[in-house]
């Protein structure tokens, strides 16, 4: 299912705090925000599922889900798109579990509510779930007896429950350390591959970007500075404030996406992402497209 942004814009009260985002993601598809903190991409995502902080509204512009402007749709139909339809996973993942209920009852109680299984239903394909995020035995184990990023996989699991059409990420790997945020966007990409799931995926890191992404953009103070095919941004930026950002983020591992050759992006390095569509050091970036 398609996700579009068209020219989004965001306020509260007489103050536009995002001012114009647009971008159309296909099913399938993996849309990446980048930008500094406060730059608008957790109030982009939050529009995107039609849950913006009390006061602020899409002031102007269009979000439409599957070709409907969700406008449109009851505060009924949308408790029903969201979580089953369109899904979110957000930073501090034990913020959104519940400290005194099994990591499995929560994945369940999903199920149970969004797809009307059965208490046993739900149990076994909570069990299944977990198990795709690399989770198993921990059903009945709490928040509390698992780690940072057993719990960003419990929160994913939750997220996918439903079986999502769009899945937003925003931040979702941020607090992880490397081995774990890889074994992440490693299931994410799995999960667009096998399912067709339409992924946006926000991060200050643009490491994580450039392994995952077809599309980027970028933000800065509520605008976007720059948007286009990642193998264009990252690898050829226009923007003064986008090269800004890859020079940051060099020192954390950008420049191992950069500057590998053709052999090594065959590697394991970039499983799947960027090999199909990262034009290599003197490839023409169009033709790459
Ligand atoms: N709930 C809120 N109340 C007041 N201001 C907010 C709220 N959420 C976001 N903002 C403001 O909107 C701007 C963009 O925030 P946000 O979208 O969270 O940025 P980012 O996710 O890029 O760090 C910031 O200036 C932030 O202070
Ligand atoms: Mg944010």
């Amino acid at each position: 299912m398609s996700l579009q942004l068209t020219d989004v814009h965001i306020s509260a009260g007489d103050r536009e705090f995002v001012h114009g985002v647009s971008f159309d993601l296909p099913a399938g598809g993996v849309v990446g925000i980048v930008g500094e903190s406060g730059s608008g991409k957790t109030l982009t995502c939050r529009a995107a599922l039609g849950i913006l902080p009390p006061g602020f509204t899409v002031s102007s512009g269009t979000v439409s889900l599957g070709g409907r402007d969700t406008a449109t749709l009851s505060t009924r139909e949308w408790t029903a798109l969201r979580g089953s339809t369109i899904s979110a996973v957000f930073q501090d993942p034990a913020s959104y579990l519940n400290p005194s209920l099994t990591v499995g009852s929560q994945v369940a109680e999903v199920l149970q509510v969004k797809l009307r299984l059965r208490r046993r239903a739900a149990r076994d394909r909570a069990v299944e779930l977990l198990d795709s995020v690399r989770l198993p035995d921990v059903y009945r184990r709490y928040p509390h007896e698992l780690s940072g990023g057993m719990l960003q996989r419990a929160l994913i699991a939750t997220a996918i429950a439903a079986g999502p059409r769009v899945l937003i990420a925003d931040e979702a790997t941020t607090a992880l350390d490397v081995t774990v945020q890889s074994e992440i966007l490693d299931l994410l990409a799995d999960l667009r591959d096998s399912t067709g799931l339409a992924l946006v995926v926000v991060s200050h890191d643009l490491a994580v970007v450039a392994q995952l992404c077809d599309e980027v953009l970028v933000m800065r103070d509520g605008a976007v500075v720059e948007q286009g095919p990642v193998s264009d941004v990252l690898y050829a930026p226009r923007h003064e404030y986008t090269r800004l950002l890859i020079d940051e983020h060099e020192s954390y591992g950008l420049d191992r996406f950069l500057s590998l050759d053709g052999a090594a992006l065959e590697g394991a390095v970039l499983e799947g992402a960027v090999r199909e569509r990262a034009p290599l050091e003197g490839a023409d970036h169009g033709a790459a497209r």
